[in-house]
């Protein structure tokens, strides 16, 4: 059950989110000590909770910052990240995305595709000054998780597919305001299985020999982010399995004298912390079911109706026995639902729902239909 009062949560308006900073802090600890022991450095991925809380716990532990837009680049700047430390990804990086990352110097763009370089190139150009790039390599690496969140298949839009390597090293040459500092994979988001990262890590080496092959010497080494988290049992695994994670890494990577490698961790790094808080509104007998409706729907939480993912869902003021009821939110959509034939404690109008491991991926994809307003986030 969430460690957390329901007296106190009574006080806030529903819907909002509630982050457990304790949590969060030891979980940056966990994270930071076993990179740590490697030299490894880990960029977070803003794109999973970009709170200004959550931000300055990432920047007092260490963490470097992964962007895949302008205002993502914005963001990590103006909460104190320094600009050597970020890092910039992203298919569809328009120009002026482009041009504020060049003001900043930021430390490396990672480029998707030739067109793109050229892009940077000519922008860079215009500035007088040289962009450090990383090639996005799309390894063709398959990670075994939901297709929406598969990156480093050849169908998908990310990344510069092997086959096309020899005219992306050919272009590079001619490219004056560019600077190949290395390369970049990110296979795909929710990875529970880690074989799938030593399937990464024997890509990447291959792609080092074919570098090296070619008298290419790459100082970088980003294998991007991916690590999952347990959604069924947060209570169990508060913290994702870090050592392991990193160790396998250190195992497999073959690395060349002064390479760095880089990380780009999310999900991992914020998803147990948070959680969705909702009053139920109404409660109401289908033919075979209960509906138990809730004043959060899929504008504050849509990972279920996008992914049909599971969250664990809880009642935090009955405790009367259990009954299965249909939990879903009050949006005019039949996807509007964030659990079916869930056993509750017999729930009524005005219960607390907690709706967990919702840190990651959560507020930040909220949307305003329905012309909802914003929920609010509480810290603790
Ligand atoms: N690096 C790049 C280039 C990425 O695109 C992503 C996530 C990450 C790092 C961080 O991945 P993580 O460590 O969080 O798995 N909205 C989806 C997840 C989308 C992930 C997009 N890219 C969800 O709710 O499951």
């Amino acid at each position: 059950m969430l460690n957390l009062n329901p007296e106190q949560l009574k006080q806030h308006a529903t819907p909002f989110y509630v982050y457990d900073l304790n949590l969060l802090r030891q979980t940056l600890q966990s994270a930071q000590q076993e990179a740590e022991k490697y030299n490894f450095h880990v960029h977070y991925a803003l794109k999973a909770n970009a709170n200004a809380p959550v931000l300055e716990q990432m920047r007092q532990h260490g963490f470097g910052a992964d962007c895949v837009s302008g205002n993502e680049v914005k963001a990590a700047i103006e909460n104190g990240f320094s600009p050597k430390e970020v890092v910039f990804a992203g298919v569809g990086k328009s120009d002026e995305e482009i041009n504020y990352a060049l003001d900043q110097d930021i430390f490396c763009f990672n480029c998707e595709s030739k067109h793109e370089l050229e892009v940077l190139n000519e922008l860079a150009e215009q500035k007088n000054t040289v962009a450090r790039v990383a090639l996005r390599i799309n390894p063709n690496v398959n990670a075994n998780t939901h297709k929406y969140i598969t990156t480093g298949l050849e169908e998908n839009k990310f990344g510069i597919n092997a086959w096309e390597l020899e005219s992306v090293i050919e272009l590079l040459q001619q490219l004056k305001h560019v600077e190949l500092i290395g390369i970049h994979f990110h296979i795909g988001s929710q990875i529970t299985d880690l074989t799938v990262f030593k399937n990464l890590c024997t890509r990447v080496n291959e792609f080092q020999e074919w570098f090296l092959a070619r008298n290419i010497e790459l100082e970088h080494i980003n294998v991007g982010g991916g690590l999952g988290v347990d959604y069924y049992h947060p209570e169990e695994n508060p913290i994702p399995d870090f050592a392991a994670y990193f160790s396998l890494f250190n195992q497999f990577l073959e690395l060349r004298p002064g390479q760095q490698v880089h990380f780009e961790l999310g999900r991992a790094l914020v998803a147990q912390c948070g959680t969705l808080i909702s009053r139920v509104l109404y409660i109401k007998s289908g033919v075979t079911t209960n509906f138990a409706i809730l004043d959060a729907g899929m504008t504050e939480l849509i990972r279920p109706a996008l992914y049909q993912s599971y969250h664990k869902i809880e009642n935090l003021t009955s405790e009367k026995q259990e009954v299965r009821y249909d939990v879903v939110g009050p949006i005019c959509e039949s996807s509007d639902c964030f659990g079916k034939a869930v056993m509750l404690p017999e729930t009524n109008r005005g219960d607390l729902i907690a709706i967990r491991t919702a840190g990651a991926y959560g507020e930040v994809m909220a949307s305003a239909y329905n012309l909802r307003d914003k929920a609010q986030a509480i810290y603790v």
